[in-house]
């Protein structure tokens, strides 16, 4: 059983988003209770929690069975026992879990479970773009619903999206829908070589795309030993300017390698959350901005769905949607590993 003094151990110096947002003693003693009767509550259902990095601390160290980024957590869902899984991040990331584990209850308890990227695409606008371009392959970022994944030939993530870009056995490529990542995979493909035509949709992640580079020459002035990490999902004014680029996962064990002490880390406050908490020894410079999405997990909700789940919280995906999704998930796979 989890005491709150050992919880206030562990979040104290935490900092979730702004500086003066800190967790108290009086606040770790207020979710201690909760924090127990949801881990109290997995074991009897054989329930599992998996959980993205961007996700409040007090579900990170106090609940999380897995933590990661878009890719690593699709790999925890293949292998994860039990009958249930409660997926702390949005829907899509979700139905990923449910495309891979058919046979288990996927329950989300987000109550603003969306994404910008992924709600800027139906499977009619893929089904159109299709239409318009039938010697292209289409190539969805894993921020898509389930049914947009079942219109595409192969899926990617943060953490793949060049690799397999330069390795699908097709040289014209119609990627949906992040125009900022895909003006990335652009400019990436130019300087490995690789000569390919690469057309785009028009969706952006409303965290990301906020990041501008007069931002980053700023604080380069005042702090001339600063690195810049950032996630693919910046614009590429952003990315040219960064030393490292990768997904949520890469960004750690970038940070974690790394002999530097002052970085400025361009993705959503919850990895730097993660990072005061794993590395305190590393400062980070400049603001973070939240994804409401994200941040709408609560503690509370998690409870609420273990003990007795609507349906607006159970993952359902049409049996022949599924399927098709699960050919753009495999191909992912194979062509990332
Ligand atoms: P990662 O796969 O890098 O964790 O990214 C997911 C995401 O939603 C970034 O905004
Ligand atoms: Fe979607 Fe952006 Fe939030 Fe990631 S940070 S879940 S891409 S809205």
């Amino acid at each position: 059983m989890l005491k709150a003094e050992e919880l206030y151990k562990r979040l104290q110096h935490v900092k979730v988003g702004a500086t003066s947002c800190r967790f108290t003693l009086a606040k770790c003693e207020e979710i201690t209770p909760l924090i127990n009767e949801i881990n109290q509550l997995k074991k009897e259902k054989q329930a599992i929690i998996l959980v993205h990095s961007y996700v409040d601390p007090d579900i990170v160290y106090g609940v999380a069975d897995f933590v990661g980024d878009s890719y690593g957590l699709s790999k925890d869902a293949m292998s994860a026992k039990g009958k249930i899984i409660v997926f702390a991040a949005v829907k899509f990331m979700a139905e990923t879990a449910k495309i891979l584990n058919p046979d288990k209850t996927v329950l989300v308890p987000a109550i603003e479970n969306g994404c910008s990227l992924a709600d800027s695409i139906t499977a009619e606008d893929v089904r159109r773009l299709k239409a318009e371009n039938p010697d292209y392959a289409f190539m969805c970022y894993i921020n898509t619903s389930a049914e947009v994944k079942a219109e595409c030939d192969v899926c990617v993530t943060s953490s793949n999206v060049y690799k397999i870009v330069e390795n699908y056995p097709s040289d014209k490529i119609f990627f949906v829908p992040d125009r900022l990542m895909g003006l990335n995979i652009i400019e990436e493909m130019a300087a490995r070589g690789v000569k390919k035509s690469i057309k785009l949709y028009d969706g952006t992640c409303y965290v990301h795309e906020d990041y501008k580079p007069e931002m980053i020459e700023y604080l380069k002035l005042e702090y001339p030993d600063l690195k810049v990490a950032s996630h693919p999902e910046c614009s590429s004014a952003v990315v040219k300017y960064s030393d490292f680029v990768g997904s949520t996962s890469q960004l750690i064990d970038y940070i974690r390698k790394s002999a530097n002490k002052n970085f400025l880390l361009l993705t959503e406050c919850g990895l730097i959350s993660r990072l005061n908490m794993e590395l305190p020894e590393k400062r980070f410079i400049g603001s973070c901005t939240m994804c409401k999405y994200m941040k709408a997990n609560t503690l509370q909700d998690i409870l609420r769905v273990l003990k007795a789940p609507e349906s607006k919280d159970i993952i359902e995906i049409e049996e022949s949607t599924r399927k098709k999704a699960l050919n753009s998930i495999n191909a992912m796979f194979k062509y990332a590993e």
